[in-house]
């Protein structure tokens, strides 16, 4: 390690040191994160892919998760799709094996959508797969083993709005006029928490709650009661994560910050414009098509390159991709999403290893693509057309050992510049993404 390195290191390392030592004390104040907390944040980021599935008896609609919504329709009515709802095709084998096969290492299933329509035999409510509907399986129970089986964590996402229930307090998304004395928080709030308990006590153990819908309430001051029932999950299963797609920043013990439709620092949804980028782990979440639910119409799919492209940036920029899926009202697939899983999954097999448990490159975004980085394997993805047969990597704060190509290990030539190194490309293969490993001198500066 040359001097100059060997002072910015050191420098590096006792500015971390004081920070530990600042988590330490804050500590007595209940504020540090724990180590087994720790430990699981970090593995929720090594894992990198994940799938999301909007699945409810909106499907049967085919015109997504906010048919009801959009279509001004009473719940009452709504409800009865319940009676009609039997996905005869279903077979969550199937659906966990292409799941693996195509990278993911976890699953986001829709509990409860903002229709209040449970998709697990809840005790708290009739309104539900089991009691409501002619199929009367347990679909979160039969996804949970199979998740199992292959390997894969479950997440699941529960709304806390709800446009089925009388005694939820109705905010901005609610159409039709209701009943305003039926509302009733407390006994809405109870029933919440009495379902968190159930899939936190009957499906074994649970990676995440990914909350949604508090944006309903747009009025400051309506309180969630979210240190409640956050301390109820933790204490149900301390090593279960909670994410909270409330567009804003991380509130309270919350463990990971979630982008919705666009890559952190990106806003060309429009959701994300007030979150600041956080330091805890983040994760995008994005529809192939332009539907979350199962929309019949909605053939508007990006390519399978584009996704992995996606799916790679996400890495370089430190976060996960969690890429939805709509299941059919039959419990089939889409074609159009299983044809890119697959092509997903073959990326995935031959590349994994530059994304799986690696940390967003010391390297950011650059015009030709983006880095990831595992100790001092800097790995660089081309993902852009490179026109002079170099590429400019600024990187000043460290020192390149090697470079080659990832897929046959050529060495690659390349020379130092005062703002950091240059890279000399043979003819790069027409490929998705070129990557190339970067061997650092030193392993990467504590932040
Ligand atoms: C939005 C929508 C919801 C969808 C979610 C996924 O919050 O309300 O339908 O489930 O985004 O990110």
């Amino acid at each position: 390690m040359g001097g100059a390195l060997y002072y910015l290191y050191m420098k590096r390392l006792l500015a971390s040191l004081s920070l530990l030592l600042l988590m330490v004390s804050a500590g007595a104040q209940g504020l540090a994160v724990d180590k087994d907390t720790q430990r699981i944040r970090e593995e929720f980021q090594d894992r990198k892919f994940g799938i999301f599935l909007h699945w409810g008896i909106y499907s049967m609609m085919a015109d997504g998760e906010w048919i009801m919504h959009h279509r001004n329709i009473d719940c009452n009515e709504y409800s009865k799709l319940a009676g009609g709802f039997y996905p005869s095709l279903f077979d969550a084998h199937e659906w966990t094996q292409l799941f693996k096969e195509a990278g993911a290492q976890y699953v986001t299933f829709t509990s409860r959508h903002h229709d209040g329509f449970s998709m697990w035999g809840t005790k708290a409510t009739p309104y539900n797969i089991v009691d409501a509907t002619p199929y009367k399986r347990d679909i979160l129970g039969a996804l949970a083993e199979a998740c199992r089986e292959q390997g894969l964590k479950l997440h699941l996402y529960y709304s806390h709005l709800d446009w089925y229930r009388p005694d939820y307090p109705t905010g901005w998304t609610h159409k039709v006029p209701r009943d305003e004395s039926a509302f009733n928080w407390e006994s809405y709030y109870a029933f919440m928490n009495r379902q968190l308990t159930e899939l936190l006590t009957n499906y074994g153990p649970i990676g995440a709650i990914w909350f949604d819908g508090m944006w309903d309430h747009k009025e400051q001051g309506f309180d969630w009661r979210l240190e409640e029932q956050y301390a109820l999950i933790k204490r149900l299963q301390p090593t279960c994560l909670i994410g909270n797609n409330h567009h804003g920043s991380p509130i309270g013990v919350e463990d990971f910050q979630l982008f919705e439709q666009d890559l952190p620092g990106q806003n060309t949804a429009g959701f994300s414009g007030e979150q600041k980028i956080s330091q805890l782990p983040l994760e995008t979440c994005m529809t192939m098509n332009n539907s979350w639910g199962y929309n019949i119409t909605d053939n508007n799919y990006k390519d399978g390159d584009d996704l992995i492209r996606r799916l790679v940036t996400a890495a370089g920029l430190n976060a996960n991709f969690l890429l939805n899926i709509g299941p059919q009202p039959d419990g089939k697939l889409p074609e159009q999403a299983v044809k890119r899983l697959k092509h997903i999954g073959e990326f995935m097999k031959v590349n994994g290893s530059t994304i799986y448990g690696t940390r967003g490159g010391c390297v950011p975004p650059q015009s030709w693509g983006v880095t990831t980085q595992k100790g001092k394997m800097l790995y660089i993805h081309i993902l852009n057309n490179v026109e002079d047969g170099q590429i400019f990597l600024p990187l000043t704060e460290n020192k390149l050992a090697k470079v080659t190509m990832f897929a046959d290990d050529t060495k690659l030539k390349f020379k130092r510049e005062k703002e950091g190194y240059r890279i000399f490309l043979p003819e790069l293969p027409k490929t998705v993404d070129c990557i190339l490993t970067a061997t650092l001198k030193c392993p990467p500066l504590p932040h």
